[in-house]
């Protein structure tokens, strides 16, 4: 069983594989946090709630309830009372006072999960996930607050989420609704967090936790570029195979905060969840609200568990698409190729010429509507441009298909550009503020996807043109972020609803897509990766990581991404050189082998590429066939970073049977050693003895962990290895 209730002591305890997770119930019904971490057996831990100690609980000491309250470690802080460490839920009342305080009621436990309304959320067979829900009450405000706790045995992991219900007939105001929390003791812990910015998405970015508040958070409207939904506490010197991790990632994908605290009490505060800052709920009697889900995990072995752990959550509990377990078709696609240069005969000649090369798919990106020829005009104008497109759409999809590939479009469905015929008729449909010019970016509007009509239109527009020819798959854009936060559709009362309201349209126009269109291949996209979270594989598989395609920079992005998430969502293509952002040169081979970690495709104009370059594209698309399944499917270890180390990376996908490895070698900067470069692998199974394919080279699992592998001595930068093991013995 992954939750019991242990009532002599007055202790849940939420087990997983490897770990434990422990919430205790003091005489007047707080809910504290016990212990998270390594797996016990034991659940004698109540005494580490230290109700016992001074400061004592209110029923026992009443006169020191402030000085409890901002010690005690509780499961959901509540703002206003004096806990004055970072709240999770803070709520107005009419009398216009901010103040809650919520105790245990009841619980119950049940196997399986149900759904989040609205929201994307992670799912499981009752076999496989078991919820736990802890009632508590605020008697002043009739509030009910549900905590809710998924158990997901096999990957370590524990989801959470917060639903609120107004029992009573007082109109309250939700300032504030986090969705996890965790209060621990300081472990001399350094936080670790995914930064960057546009083509420079989710660096791995580490430092020594201080005392006070420190966060990221985005308030842009979308989970953004600059800041990721994920923060992990690890003890000092953590490395892929030591060290203790705990980590929360947070499953949407708008504003959100993620924030730990170091006070006075050398405890740690941990929270995550909606960003606060422009953000206040309405909730009336006899309402609710649904806060997102957090996914908590915490590793004793370091980040390389931690991270094949979430791939595995993500794989098996978050992605819904039929692709999940496919090889995604290779495609190409046209935006560095042409950006908005392009018509139907140069289309069908990149087609034509991909076709003889193996590739699978033509995707026609931006620029195929209205009257767009650059970015400044025609989104929310979602008909084809035959002056560009000559022939109708059905025509050219038809054309593509003929030469044998199949067919995908580009879309930017939230965004209304200022010069468009939609903006004529509803220009109050784009966000903005009454008696104010919004801000244009990339001269463009966001929709009012608070307002069900703008969705209805919305979707129908990229609905129409999928039901009007044979269409594979789309891209889905959003190259703005929400400023000018005012909706001509929601009451003046509502307007900071609007953040929260914009997701659960974009999240409702997505469910409607993948339900009307099943088999349709679906990557999301934002500026490149300004929209990578896991609220968005419940949509797509698979997401563009970002618009920066150089090899060199792809490795901290990608190595990045995938500290937490699954190699199969990460959309990589090899892209033309000199590269469009960075201007470097790197070999075409360098480029395959860096875009083999994602879904794999083109970014260029085959008809003008060199012959060179051209004749490695079927070796390389036999190669993603070759091992494809094994990169989908694997478990992921980062063995060397770029990042770190300045001058090689290395990473490798062991089959989970471990028949077979794959690894990928990039020497960045050459440096002139003349003799190969001794790594110790990982992944291995130890007593197996695997051949190195192409040669006849045989090596144990225990000499590549630890004697390490030798990897040959390469001149030149950004020089690429692929080596692939394969287990001819058990
Ligand atoms: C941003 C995307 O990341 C690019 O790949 C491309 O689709 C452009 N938008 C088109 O405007």
């Amino acid at each position: 069983m992954a939750v019991r209730y242990y009532e002599d002591q007055r202790i849940f305890k939420l087990d997983t594989k490897n770990t434990t997770y422990m919430i205790g119930l003091t005489p007047e019904g707080y809910v504290g946090h016990v212990y998270y971490g390594d797996y016990m057996e034991s659940a004698d831990a109540a005494y580490l709630l230290r109700t016992g100690e001074h400061p004592y609980t209110p029923s026992v000491l009443p006169r020191e309830k402030s000085s409890f309250l901002d010690f005690f470690p509780t499961e959901y802080p509540t703002g206003g009372i004096g806990d004055y460490r970072e709240s999770c839920l803070d709520v107005r009342g009419e009398a216009g006072s901010r103040g809650c305080e919520i105790l245990y009621d009841s619980h119950s436990i049940r196997n399986g999960k149900p759904g989040l309304k609205g929201l994307p959320a992670s799912f499981g067979t009752d076999e496989e996930v078991m919820t736990l829900e802890i009632i508590c009450v605020d008697k002043v405000l009739h509030l009910k607050v549900v905590l809710s706790y998924s158990v997901f045995e096999k990957e370590d992991v524990i989801t959470r989420n917060v639903r609120l219900i107004n029992e009573g007939e007082e109109h309250l105001r939700i300032e504030k609704v986090l969705s996890a929390c965790i209060d621990m003791d300081d472990e001399e812990f350094e936080m670790v967090t995914l930064t960057g910015g546009w083509a420079r998405e989710r660096r791995i970015q580490r430092r020594r936790l201080a005392y006070g508040r420190q966060s990221v958070s985005s308030a842009k409207g979308g989970s953004s570029h600059q800041e990721h939904p994920f923060m992990a506490l690890v003890t000092s010197g953590t490395t892929q195979q030591t060290g203790r991790v705990y980590a929360m990632n947070f499953v949407y994908s708008g504003n959100f905060i993620a924030e730990t605290e170091l006070n006075q009490h050398d405890a740690v505060r941990m929270v995550m969840g909606i960003n606060d800052e422009d953000f206040c709920w309405n909730l009336r009697g006899g309402e609710e609200f649904q806060a997102p889900e957090a996914v908590l995990i915490f590793s004793g072995e370091g980040f390389g568990k931690m991270s094949r752990s979430l791939h595995d959550f993500y794989r098996n509990h978050m992605i819904r698409s039929p692709y999940l377990h496919k090889k995604r078709p290779v495609l190409i696609n046209n935006w560095e190729a042409t950006y908005f240069d392009f018509d139907t005969e140069k289309l069908l000649s990149i087609a034509r010429e991909a076709k003889k090369a193996g590739i699978e798919m033509l995707v026609m990106d931006d620029g195929w509507f209205g009257k767009r020829s650059n970015d400044d005009s025609s989104l929310g104008d979602w008909t084809v441009n035959e002056e560009k497109i000559t022939g109708g759409l059905k025509y050219l999809v038809d054309k593509v298909r003929e030469i044998g590939l199949e067919f995908g479009i580009w879309f930017e469905p939230e965004m209304i550009s200022p010069d468009s015929e939609l903006y004529k008729v509803h220009p109050e449909w784009a966000i903005h503020i009454p008696g104010r010019a919004a801000t244009e970016s990339r001269a463009q509007y966001a929709l009012d996807l608070s307002n069900p009509e703008v969705v209805d239109y919305a979707y129908e527009c990229v609905a129409k043109i999928l039901r009007s020819a044979p269409i594979s798959y789309v891209k889905w854009d959003m190259n703005r972020q929400l400023s000018d936060l005012g909706s001509a559709y929601l009451d003046r009362d509502s307007q900071q609803e609007l953040f929260h309201r914009y997701v659960l349209g974009l999240y409702e126009m997505q469910e409607r897509l993948v339900t009307e269109f099943p088999d349709l291949l679906l990557e999301n996209c934002a500026s490149g990766g300004g929209r990578f979270d896991p609220g968005m594989f419940y949509y797509s598989p698979q997401i563009w990581c970002s618009d920066d395609t150089d090899a060199v920079e792809r490795l901290a992005i990608q190595e990045g991404t995938a500290l937490i998430y699954p190699l199969s969502t990460m959309g990589a293509h090899v892209s033309d050189c000199p590269n469009h952002m960075t201007g470097r040169v790197t070999p075409f081979e360098t480029r395959g082998h860096v875009a083999l970690a994602g879904t794999f495709g083109y970014e260029l104009d085959i008809t003008k590429i060199s012959e060179k370059d051209r004749e490695m594209i079927p070796e390389q698309v036999e190669m993603y066939h070759k091992y494809n399944d094994l990169v989908r499917e694997g478990d992921y270890y980062r063995i060397a970073s770029y990042r770190e180390n300045h001058k090689y990376d290395c990473y490798l996908v062991a089959a989970k049977d471990k028949s077979e490895v794959l690894m990928t070698f990039v020497q960045v900067q050459c440096a002139p050693v003349f003799h190969g470069k001794k790594i110790r692998l990982q992944g291995f199974d130890e007593k197996s003895v695997y051949q190195l394919d192409g040669t006849k080279q045989a090596y144990t699992g225990e000499m590549l962990m630890k004697g390490g592998f030798v990897i040959d001595f390469a001149q030149g930068d950004a020089v690429s290895r692929l080596y692939h093991f394969v287990r001819i013995n058990r």
